[in-house]
């Protein structure tokens, strides 16, 4: 089949077999596909296009020719595989934090800045899952009202740390349920019916890891350093999908109303609106889905600077593996 010869770096994990699974549906175009993993996996079968495909153990020499890359194995691989990848000619669409805040990088949300890399070649930067969802939910607020400040709570699913947290939280509820010990690997912190304000090393100003990427991502995103950001970020027990509440002041007057007409067909964004429970979004709601979804958009300022809103999306797909898919498509020339 005609196309560009494909790697995808981390195949056999969570946003690995969305990759797989998302170049399918959106037909892009593949000529040759090659899947790597870490050696554990070498030789595992990966189904794509009804074929079955062995998992390679990375080398740099298994990588030669390729044209278009995925990688989603954590910052270590993506350090020491990008920048030769990226020598070789290919587009690397990076979905680890490595490579987020070289300004010399592209960071993508293909609805707001695909423009930028129609026809790139070298490392693209996956933004974080959660800044993606909030972004294209805020974006359009500071572009016609201008945000003066920002502050979220986000709800992660574990899917968002990977493969094996989705198993300790399906080994820690049985246990919870069966009144056995929670046994923890992953999280320092039992998730099992439990929820924690902590993804990732605590640094000296107090936030966590994800925290600060939300922080410079956004600010990167809306073009203002010195916007405030105010972002709690807490895992919580759910397999799929990011949760946010999101509030936001802005410099010129609006309203709820002309928020949602704002969003209302904008793409990428779902607004839910109505009355009733159908309202707002919930992560089993979202699970498989493409769009963000934004809800209950209402006013929360009297006079009229100040709107909250309920932002949900599936955090393999539009947070990891469709957003990284759209990128390709971008700089391939495929849209
Ligand atoms: P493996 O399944 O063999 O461990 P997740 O985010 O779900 O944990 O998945 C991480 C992905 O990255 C998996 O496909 C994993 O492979 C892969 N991976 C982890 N470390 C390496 C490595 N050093 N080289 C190649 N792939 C790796």
């Amino acid at each position: 089949m005609p196309g560009f010869c494909t790697a995808i770096i981390g195949a056999t994990g969570a946003v690995g077999a969305e990759l797989i699974r998302i170049i399918q549906e959106r037909e892009f175009p593949v000529s040759d596909l090659r899947l790597f993993a870490s050696e554990r996996s070498q030789g595992k079968l990966l189904e794509f296009r009804g074929g079955k495909h062995a998992a390679r153990a990375l080398s740099a020499s298994e990588l030669k020719g390729v044209e278009v890359v995925f990688i989603s194995a954590g910052g270590a691989v993506s350090k020491e595989y990008a920048p030769v990848l990226a020598q070789q000619g290919a587009l690397v669409v990076d979905n680890s934090s490595a490579f987020r805040g070289d300004q010399s990088v592209p960071l993508v949300i293909p609805e707001i800045n695909g423009h930028e890399v129609v026809g790139r070649r070298g490392i693209v930067a996956n933004p974080n899952c959660s800044t993606i969802q909030l972004v294209l939910a805020v974006e359009p607020v500071h572009r016609i009202w201008g945000l003066e400040r920002l502050v979220v709570a986000t709800y992660q699913s574990v899917s968002g740390t990977g493969g094996r947290a989705m198993q300790e939280l399906r080994a820690q509820s049985m246990a919870y349920l069966e009144g056995r010990p929670l046994e923890k690997s992953v999280y320092p912190v039992e998730i099992g019916f439990n929820l924690f304000p902590h993804i990732g090393e605590f640094g000296e100003d107090g936030l966590h890891v994800e925290e600060r990427k939300i922080v410079q991502e956004t600010r990167r995103f809306l073009r203002d350093e010195s916007l405030s950001v105010t972002v709690t970020a807490v895992r919580v027990p759910v397999f799929r999908s990011h949760s946010e509440a999101v509030v936001v002041t802005t410099r010129k007057k609006t309203s709820a109303r002309e928020v949602a007409d704002a969003l209302r067909s904008l793409p990428g964004i779902c607004l839910m609106e109505g009355p009733d429970a159908h309202s707002y979004a919930t992560p089993a709601f979202a699970e498989g889905r493409d769009e963000v979804f934004v809800g209950r958009v209402r006013d929360t300022h009297p006079e009229g600077h100040g709107i909250s809103m309920w932002v949900v999306a599936d955090n393999l797909r539009k947070g990891a593996a469709l957003n990284a898919v759209q990128i390709a498509e971008h700089a391939m020339g495929l849209v």
